[in-house]
């Protein structure tokens, strides 16, 4: 039996509906049939897929990275502009594959609109220069009359498309880099183009490329951008085959959180910033089964419980993670895969769906009292090195909550990780009580069921889900509550003072 104390008038920050991000690569069928799909019956007159755009849209989505990854690294965005039949086919160095450049800019730029969604562009400090790099902050956002402004209006396009958020490469730390750097490298290259790009256009935000907080990379990185990167940026991927390194190696998201928290404080008090940059957990996943050509990962409903806690995580750290982004949304590790026929989530979409639409504007306080777990990790379980086991001991129940502005309304979502245990829980308000209607929404394993009932269909082979959604009466400050093993629930309800 876990006690979660919610405390709806101490608020640990803001939710950046950023935090609620994804992310599409030109990788296998992520890009190019996927979302995007020339020809194809189920496609608009753009070529958008509109089953895709569908449940895209019922995500939520508060920021679209693209178009890379490590494809971004080796991607030069002037092939991606213009009459589609004059665009070059160009060899991918990331995944290998052949780049047609009929998905570019003006496409990604269309596809947010569509979603309403803001775009995050990565650029290419691969093979890529400076100079093309502000081309194509002019070519997006500039209304003046210059060269790469004019070529967006023959284009079609008057108005400056106003992206916001840049990233200043791809993770240049990995040999699986395109030109691959140095960290004091980078420092010097990342310094060069933060300053000319916030010339040409000062709302730029800008996004250093981090590792995961805990690396002399980071240390380095920080040091030397802080002072000019509005975000910096952090990717962890997990995964496992072995049931408790699978669910509990989300946790390290909070480490790497932590620590890069401390390095950007420090750099801050000893360089006397007045701004400290923000955390984008900008790739973060499960992902650890198909690791080459195509990611098409086939994800079960363990990694969906993984999935609710990297939430629940971001959520918690809403004050220094003001940007998250599902890596990926189509096909390459993804909760939606398409075939030429149709397109359909995996078990991982749903918990997404859930925490975005449950979530209120602020965090708040929330402590989990019950039992734990501190199981002995298998060496070598988890193809990344990531080690979990020396954060423990977990509460069973992993919990996080959120307020609206008025503290009017709560939202806590809950992931019980215990494989065969239901959890008989009480959740205790403090100095606020519940008022009705309290609805419950549970998300199991679909079991025997019958695949997604009441969402989108899973196709044949991919797992599918069982979701509940019902009323529940509480007692003042005190709902009491089963969540049934390996399950995420989500507890939506009006508040009052008590
Ligand atoms: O999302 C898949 C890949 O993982 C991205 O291209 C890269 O940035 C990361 O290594
Ligand atoms: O699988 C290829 C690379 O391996 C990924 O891009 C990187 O994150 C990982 O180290």
């Amino acid at each position: 039996m876990s006690q979660i104390a919610i405390a709806p008038g101490r608020i640990l920050g803001t939710i950046d509906r950023k935090v609620y991000g994804g992310f599409v690569e030109h990788l296998g069928r992520c890009v190019y049939g996927g979302l995007y799909e020339e020809g194809s019956p189920l496609a608009d007159e753009r070529g958008f897929r509109k089953d895709v755009l569908a449940l895209l849209r019922e995500m939520r989505l508060g920021v679209l990275r693209w178009p890379g990854g490590n494809f971004a690294s080796n991607y030069h965005w002037t092939d991606g502009i213009g009459p589609k039949d004059q665009r070059p086919r160009r060899p991918e160095l990331a995944w290998g594959g052949e780049e047609p450049n009929t998905f570019g800019t003006d496409e990604f730029l269309a596809y947010c609109a569509e979603l309403q969604v803001p775009p995050y562009i990565c650029l290419n400090m691969g093979t890529g220069t400076l100079a093309e790099a502000l081309a194509w902050v002019e070519y997006c956002n500039s209304a003046r009359n210059t060269a790469w402004a004019a070529r967006r209006r023959a284009n079609g396009r008057d108005d400056p498309y106003q992206v916001r958020y840049w990233a200043l490469g791809n993770e240049m730390y990995g040999p699986w880099q395109v030109g691959m750097m140095t960290a004091e490298e980078y420092v010097r290259e990342a310094t060069r183009w933060a300053r000319a790009i916030k010339m040409l256009d000062p709302d730029a935000q800008l996004i250093a490329c981090g590792e995961t907080g805990l690396t002399e990379w980071d240390a380095v990185a920080i040091d030397g951008l802080a002072g000019l990167a509005d975000y910096y940026s952090i990717h962890i991927y997990t995964g496992s085959d072995d049931y408790w390194t699978n669910l509990l190696q989300p946790h390290q998201a909070e480490r790497a959180i932590a620590a890069t928290a401390a390095l950007i404080d420090r750099t801050a008090y000893m360089r006397g910033l007045r701004h400290k940059p923000a955390i984008a957990y900008d790739e973060w996943n499960v992902w650890y089964r198909t690791m080459t050509v195509d990611l098409a990962e086939r994800y079960t409903f363990d990694d969906a419980l993984a999935v609710a806690t990297y939430l629940n995580i971001f959520v918690r750290n809403c004050s220094r993670v003001r940007m998250a982004n599902l890596a990926q949304l189509v096909n390459a590790i993804a909760p939606v895969v398409t075939t030429d026929e149709a397109a359909a989530v995996q078990p991982i979409y749903y918990p997404f769906l859930l925490h975005a639409r449950a979530a209120r504007d602020a965090a708040a306080d929330v402590h989990v009292e019950g039992p734990t777990v501190s199981p002995e990790l298998p060496e070598g379980a988890s193809r990344w090195t990531h080690r979990v086991a020396d954060l423990g001991p977990f509460t069973l129940v992993d919990a996080a909550a959120s307020v609206s502005a008025d503290r009017r309304r709560v939202a806590v979502t809950l992931v019980n990780r215990s494989p065969d245990a239901a959890d008989d829980a009480r959740l205790v308000l403090r100095e606020f009580a519940f008022a009705d209607p309290v609805t419950v929404t549970t998300l199991t394993a679909a079991g025997h069921q019958s695949q997604n009932p009441g969402g989108p269909p899973a196709l044949p082979g991919l797992a599918a889900v069982h979701l509940a959604i019902a009323e529940a009466t509480a007692h003042g400050p005190v709902l009491a509550l089963t969540l049934p093993p390996r399950s995420f629930t989500v507890v939506e309800a009006p508040i009052g003072p008590a």
